[in-house]
């Protein structure tokens, strides 16, 4: 990655019309609902823009969308990049750095993932207040990194305190149940072991997905403020494992969206 290729996005992109985003949003598997929540949409397909790494599942629209929400100026990512697809860590977090250049302030995170907590049932709403990296290694691990930004970024809260209190109070007012926990993320694309979700529980998780860590370390990097909520879609249950699969996972995560875009949208309302 080079300051040359994030130009050259950018400029795509500026081409476009993408001018002056506020915050940066991050859908996560079977959560595309969200994108009809943007008004004067302008859509730039991933494969079209300059770098952006080529997107490859088919439940992943690929789509990055300009445009207005709650009266504030957002770029979408619909879909992301996975390690699980075979790229690397810089791959996945490009995008990231793009929206940056762009000028976000802010950045909000979904996921589907599975609960671990199993107080926590599928179709509830977790935000996150911390993370466990256990996809080995990590975004920062590339030689010029320092032209970027720190090398030893601290971690100490990786998610931004002042959104989680506003998410909190949003999702009290609307009734919404929600959940506060640790995401642990795994490679993937295999689902875990009744062995592994043990020891996932044990090293202190309580819910698992394969995606953004990465995302997070590299916006800290950037001093971006983060938050990030996942979309619990199955319980992980060692001791009573059903065999799941993944068109259920993203059956529930459309389900649970609408809870999602309410505390998304409340938030970018109050920004
Ligand atoms: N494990 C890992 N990733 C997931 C899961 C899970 O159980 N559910 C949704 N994403």
């Amino acid at each position: 990655m080079t300051q040359k290729q994030l130009d050259e996005s950018v400029a795509h992109l500026r081409s476009k019309g993408f001018d002056t985003p506020d915050i940066g949003i991050v859908l996560g598997t079977g959560l595309g609902q969200m994108v009809d929540e943007i008004e004067d949409p302008i859509v730039a397909h991933y494969n079209h823009i300059p770098y952006f790494p080529l997107a490859t599942v088919e439940f992943h629209s690929g789509k990055l969308i300009y445009g207005t929400i709650a009266g504030k100026k957002v770029v979408v990512m619909q879909g992301r990049f996975h390690l699980y697809e075979g790229y690397d860590f810089l791959d996945i977090t490009y995008p990231i750095r793009v929206m940056h250049q762009l000028g976000i302030k802010r950045l909000f995170i979904s996921n589907a993932a599975g609960a671990i907590n199993l107080d926590f049932k599928k179709g509830d709403i977790m935000l996150i207040e911390d993370h466990i990296n256990l996809q080995g290694s990590s975004p920062l691990a590339f030689k010029n990194v320092t032209a970027f930004g720190d090398r030893f970024v601290d971690m100490s809260e990786p998610y931004d305190v002042e959104m989680r209190v506003k998410i909190e109070a949003i999702a009290k007012r609307e009734s919404i149940s929600l959940q506060k926990g640790v995401y642990v993320s795994v490679v993937g694309p295999q689902l875990e072991t009744k062995a592994e979700y043990r020891m996932l529980k044990t090293l202190g998780a309580d819910a698992v997905g394969m995606s953004t860590v990465p995302e997070v370390i590299v916006a800290n990097h950037l001093r971006l403020p983060i938050v990030a909520v996942s979309v619990l879609t199955d319980e992980c249950d060692p001791d009573n494992l059903r065999p799941i699969n993944i068109q259920e996972i993203i059956e529930i995560a459309a389900k649970t969206e609408p809870k999602m875009i309410k505390l998304f949208k409340g938030l970018i309302e109050e920004l």
